[in-house]
């Protein structure tokens, strides 16, 4: 099903000038999303076994065709789609996108281990040897520009048609282009930052090849969602699941904007909310927005079923179960709905594309209304399926939202319940608040917050033994969490300075009784995870 509407004069579907992003399982296929959404023009990924039906619902005006870790000349690697080659459609090929797209046409690819020369990684300089369009008001011909390059194998005979207008050393047809077709392919990688000019390169293709207007705003975004969900919804009622996060919140307000009352809301607190944010929540919805807000005070039930309970995943899923229990109790005395409104976000639901095969382990169960829909007959509404975290909080500033809301970092759903690793309890959730609001506020006024992905306190099930004034203590060891990300997937501990830790853990250990010591956690991930549980 077409996540757009249908427009009845035209039969058109109402989708923005579209970019077609084909898949071939590429760790950095997202950011040539994002690059070209950054131009103004916005863009969908699909995996190469669905790129024709992608094709036919987006009418792209534009394709590209993204790396992989699979070789061209191998038995069995994919293929992009032979009708994409023949539908009028510029198109740009980035790495095995070019090598794929030179194999399809009848040109040449060979692994590097038979050319004798291996591959190429990391920074490369090129030279532009001739124009192109793709280089227009850009680069010209003689200037060397520096470019990321990954690859193993290489094309060794361009297909006909095809010219070379940029060399390397290590990759001589470091940029081909069949200017008649307007298909342009790239050996090196300009999505990834290490490209200087490779988002200019991208927009020039959007916009001055594909000459789309790059007119994707938020504001369009806003206006379009808002029709989809009224055409969606029509009379029926809607429930959306608060969780105090930005996601659940922009979707929120934007359904609210779309259909009004038929929407209502329902925030379970579960007692494991940080300091001053069952409040906040509450007041931003029911005062400044007038939504009509369930506000279900469930600490009592979910500190009484966690007691006793100190293994993560029974924690986890004691708490996911409850959630949707209390939700659903609470859906069925507002006489139900037939609708659940969720604020699913776009990494969440491309289809990665795997060559290994198999099912990826469960590292964590994470929480969330799983389950939910079926148990009562319920349809989703996912207005922010197609965007970025960072187009999220774009469109809350644009739906109004304060900044200090729409810029917080991401709170997991069962909260604290996971930063305090062994038993949970109101006196530990208590003593956490307290030593995370100190935390956070410190990081605040240094001016670190927007620079941070994520930063709390863990409450550890250790006790040490210090000493203030005269007297031994013998109390919980806290430590601090801080890193940078930019999906969450991967993440890096967060320089601090030493002062900076030196003032948080003097003042916790002065401030917050029942914590006598400080540690970082200097762990990336992988190996570890952001949460400790
Ligand atoms: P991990 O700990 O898996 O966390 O490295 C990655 C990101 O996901 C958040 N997280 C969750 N978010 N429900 C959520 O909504 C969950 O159950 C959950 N567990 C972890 C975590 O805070 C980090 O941003």
């Amino acid at each position: 099903m077409s996540a757009h509407p249908t427009s009845p004069e035209t039969g058109d579907s109402a989708v923005p000038e579209t970019v077609l992003i084909v898949d071939f399982g590429s760790q950095v296929t997202q950011l040539i999303a994002r690059r070209v959404r950054e131009a103004g023009v916005y863009s969908e990924i699909a995996p190469f076994t669905q790129a024709e039906a992608a094709f036919a619902r987006l009418k792209p005006k534009g394709i590209i065709l993204s790396g992989s870790p699979a070789s061209v000349p191998e038995d069995g690697s994919p293929r992009a789609p032979q009708m994409l080659f023949e539908a009028g459609v510029p198109i740009l090929g980035i790495c095995y996108g070019q090598q794929v797209m030179t194999h399809q046409l009848g040109g040449e690819v060979r692994p590097g281990h038979e050319t004798g020369e291996g591959g190429e990684f990391g920074r490369a300089f090129l030279t532009v040897t001739a124009d192109c369009a793709l280089f227009d008001g850009l680069w010209d011909v003689g200037e060397r520009h520096q470019v990321w390059m990954s690859h193993g194998d290489k094309v060794t005979q361009f297909a006909e048609g095809f010219d070379i207008v940029a060399t390397s050393d290590g990759a001589p047809f470091a940029v081909i282009a069949d200017e008649a077709r307007r298909f342009y392919g790239t050996q090196f990688h300009p999505e990834v930052v290490h490209t200087p000019d490779g988002g200019k390169l991208l927009a020039n293709f959007v916009r001055h090849v594909c000459g789309m207007a790059g007119d994707w705003t938020m504001a369009e975004f806003r206006k379009t969602k808002i029709e989809e969900i009224r055409a969606q919804v029509g009379g029926g009622r809607v429930i959306c699941g608060l969780s105090g996060g930005v996601d659940s919140a922009v979707a929120a307000v934007l359904i609210h904007e779309a259909i009004g009352d038929q929407l209502t809301c329902v925030f379970v607190d579960h007692g494991l909310m940080r300091m001053g944010e069952a409040e906040q929540v509450v007041s931003l919805f029911k005062n400044h927005y007038n939504i009509p807000l369930v506000h279900v005070e469930a600490e009592e039930l979910f500190l009484g079923g966690l007691a006793g309970l100190t293994d993560p995943e029974a924690k986890r899923k004691f708490i996911g179960k409850t959630f949707i229990d209390v939700f659903e109790a609470e859906a069925k005395k507002i006489g139900g709905a037939a609708f659940l409104a969720q604020g699913t976000l776009y990494p969440d639901v491309i289809e990665s594309v795997s060559f290994t095969g198999g099912p990826s382990v469960t590292i964590k169960s994470h929480h969330n209304v799983g389950g939910l829909p079926e148990r009562m007959n319920m349809a989703l509404v996912e207005p922010l399926r197609e965007l970025f975290k960072d187009e999220v909080r774009d469109l809350g500033r644009e739906l109004g939202l304060p900044d200090a809301f729409v810029g917080r970092h991401p709170f997991p759903g069962p909260g604290l319940a996971i930063r305090i690793p062994g038993e949970v309890t109101k006196e530990r959730c208590d003593i956490l608040r307290k030593a995370d609001s100190i935390y956070l506020e410190e990081i605040r006024n240094a001016g670190l917050y927007d620079a941070i992905w994520q930063a709390f306190a863990v409450l550890l099930p250790v006790k040490t033994v210090g000493v203030m004034g005269d007297s031994r203590t013998y109390d919980s060891v806290c430590a601090l969490r801080a890193v940078t990300s930019t999906d969450g997937m991967t993440a890096d501990v967060f320089p601090y300075d030493a002062g900076f830790l030196t003032r948080v853990a003097t003042r916790i250990v002065n401030e917050v009784k029942g914590i006598n010591r400080v540690v970082y956690d200097y762990t990336s991930k992988p190996p570890g995870t952001i949460e400790w549980e």
